[in-house]
């Protein structure tokens, strides 16, 4: 499985720290920066990752920033991409099962690095529920179809 993985400054070190872990762990991981420190806007990275989701280059996706919020909203924007912001191990599961999300966001400044990796475990781990959340997730796309006139 591809995964790609993008942040902000503030969630630069965090981002290293997944990628090298779930290298380890046999992913191939796409990185779309940033690639230091130094301070960058987060719509930047986080819609390069979203519309690599969106268009199917990336099967799944990882966002940072300094809490998680401001790459969720950017990354909502796309169609066809469902993130959320995995706030516990509970929440990391429940995306997935309910939610089918195909992007996991985190906090680096809010998160500890080892809860953030065993949260992406978690999330790619666990399958989607379907039934009553496919019904759901058809809603969001039919939303997405009138709003914007497009949907995957
Ligand atoms: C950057 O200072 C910070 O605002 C950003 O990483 C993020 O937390 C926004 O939501």
């Amino acid at each position: 499985m591809r995964i790609g993985i993008a942040s902000d400054h503030a969630g630069y070190r965090m981002k290293e720290y997944l990628k090298k872990r779930l290298i380890e762990l046999g992913y191939e991981l796409v990185d779309f920066g940033t690639d230091s420190e130094d301070s960058v806007d987060y719509p930047d990275y986080a819609s390069k990752l979203a519309e690599a989701v969106s268009k199917g280059e990336v099967e799944k996706g990882i966002l940072i920033c300094g809490t998680g919020v401001g790459v969720s909203i950017v990354a909502n924007k796309y169609p066809g991409v469902r993130a959320g912001i995995a706030y516990s191990d509970e929440v990391a599961e429940l995306i997935a099962r309910h939610n089918n999300a195909n992007i996991i966001c985190f906090g680096g400044r809010t998160m500890e690095f080892e809860d953030a990796f065993r949260r992406v475990k978690i999330w790619l781990e666990t399958p989607f529920d379907g039934g009553r959340h496919e019904r759901r997730i058809k809603k969001i796309r039919d939303l997405e179809g009138r709003i914007c006139g497009n949907s995957r």
